[in-house]
């Protein structure tokens, strides 16, 4: 993290409701603020800890803990997710098996040497500033990074894997920035053979040479740049199977404690340049730390609200925790690629029903098409709320509910119920129903 970028204009976060279903799963995994009987401890996901000078962290941004939005079926974060960890599988696989492992359920509690130490951040870095941080204490924080795995993660022997979670920083609220976002980060190490093939006989990864700007103090150039050149064509070509070709990108230098040499990727969106993703070689003492063999290796680290907002036309990033079904259903189609996001109204809605008896041959999409023509952009539902068939003549009783709701505006009873009545009246006229008067 840097103090400029990506820790301060971080990427994206939100605000908390959810469809029906998702807000009872969410309720029943979000933690709550527990003193376990004791109020000076804090209780996260049923571990307890002391809160000390450090502790930065609120119980509202407790109660996001466990949401994991990004584990959510038909979350706009789950899907580009999924997006992503397929371009992964199908680009790089062993013996026709995925070489990714994908971790997208590791808890965010961390210790702080796990967020900073562990990737080579210094004890003076402004990125560890309190303000900047939920602190649970001196020793244990919510991540502000995915990066906080890279080194256990290696030091389980892997040498490829995706991690996905949500990532915790202290930071204003507005359209792009909410205290908790979800981030993907990817390490990939290579060995020689990895790297160059058949001519690694000619190659070496590494030299006791100079650090400088293009590369580490003991990695080869060629090896730096070929690592480089695959790192970049990597993101570039994850980033078109995400927004098709046709996009205007651009690689900007970057710095990580972690890194060296860094960029970050931005993606020009509505005339401004958004970065979308940190990246670059991975410093050799985090992996020879972690592994003896004789590995080199990039890393990166993906926004996930950032690329969903730009993808589906989010406009602000509190709309990732909402529980609205306006929200949530229409994420559910098939084609992720086919998915814009209709902005819905926040003036309240009006509800008013129509009873009738229906006339033989009635066509209910008739209806429908009567009321979207009377009534224009200001219904947005047409629901069937009963329905019954008279006993004695068997004539069939509908009732719809319409709910009225204007995109800009209050609307009025008096104008709602004109239209309700124009709408009866229409009905009556043009289908042929007959209306049943309470
Ligand atoms: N961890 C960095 C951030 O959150 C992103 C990053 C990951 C950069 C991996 C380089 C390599 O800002």
């Amino acid at each position: 993290m840097t103090s400029t970028c990506l820790m301060n204009c971080h990427f994206i976060g939100s605000i908390y409701k959810a469809s029906k279903t998702y807000l009872t799963t969410c309720i029943r995994r979000c933690s709550r603020l527990s003193t376990n009987g004791n109020p000076s401890m804090i209780t996260i996901q049923g571990q307890t800890f002391q809160p000390d000078e450090m502790t930065t962290l609120t119980p509202n941004i407790i109660e996001k803990v466990g949401c994991n939005l990004h584990n959510q079926q038909n979350h706009p974060l789950c899907l580009i997710k999924q997006c992503i960890t397929n371009f992964f599988y199908k680009q790089f696989t062993r013996l026709g098996n995925p070489l990714f492992s994908v971790y997208d359920n590791i808890s965010p509690i961390v210790t702080v040497s796990a967020n900073f130490d562990s990737v080579l951040t210094p004890p003076d870095h402004v990125s560890r500033r309190k303000g900047d941080n939920f602190y649970i204490n001196k020793d244990y924080m919510l991540r502000a990074h995915t990066s906080a795995h890279q080194s256990e993660l290696i030091k389980s022997g892997l040498d490829a894997f995706l991690v996905i979670g949500d990532v915790y920083r202290r930071d204003h609220i507005d359209a792009s920035h909410y205290p908790v976002f979800h981030q993907m980060e990817g390490v990939q190490l290579y060995s020689n053979f990895q790297l160059f093939g058949e001519k690694s006989n000619k190659t070496s990864l590494f030299e006791d040479g100079e650090r400088t700007v293009e590369k580490q103090q003991f990695h080869t150039m060629i090896a730096a740049k070929s690592l480089e050149h695959q790192l970049k064509t990597t993101l570039e070509g994850c980033i078109q199977e995400l927004f098709g070709s046709g996009l205007e990108i651009k690689w900007v230098d970057a710095e990580f404690p972690f890194t060296h040499p860094s960029w970050e990727l931005e993606i020009k969106f509505q005339g401004e340049w958004l970065e979308v993703l940190g990246c670059g070689i991975m410093e050799q003492e985090i992996i020879s730390s972690a592994i003896n063999g004789q590995k080199i290796g990039y890393a990166f680290g993906l926004g996930l609200e950032r690329l969903a907002m730009i993808l589906f036309d989010i406009p602000h990033i509190k709309l990732f925790w909402t529980e609205d079904e306006r929200f949530l259903n229409q994420f559910k189609a098939k084609d992720i690629c086919s998915i814009k996001f209709q902005p819905y109204s926040k003036y309240p809605p009006l509800l008013m029903d129509i009873s009738y008896w229906c006339p033989p041959n009635y066509e209910a999409n008739d209806f429908h098409d009567l009321v979207r023509n009377i009534g224009g952009d200001l219904v947005e539902a047409v629901e069937l709320i009963d329905e019954f068939v008279h006993p004695k003549t068997n004539v069939i009783s509908r009732c719809n509910r319409i709910t009225y709701r204007s995109m800009d505006r209050t609307l009025t009873k008096e104008e709602a119920s004109q239209i309700h009545w124009k709408i009866a009246a229409a009905a009556e006229h043009l289908l042929k129903v007959d209306i049943r008067k309470k």
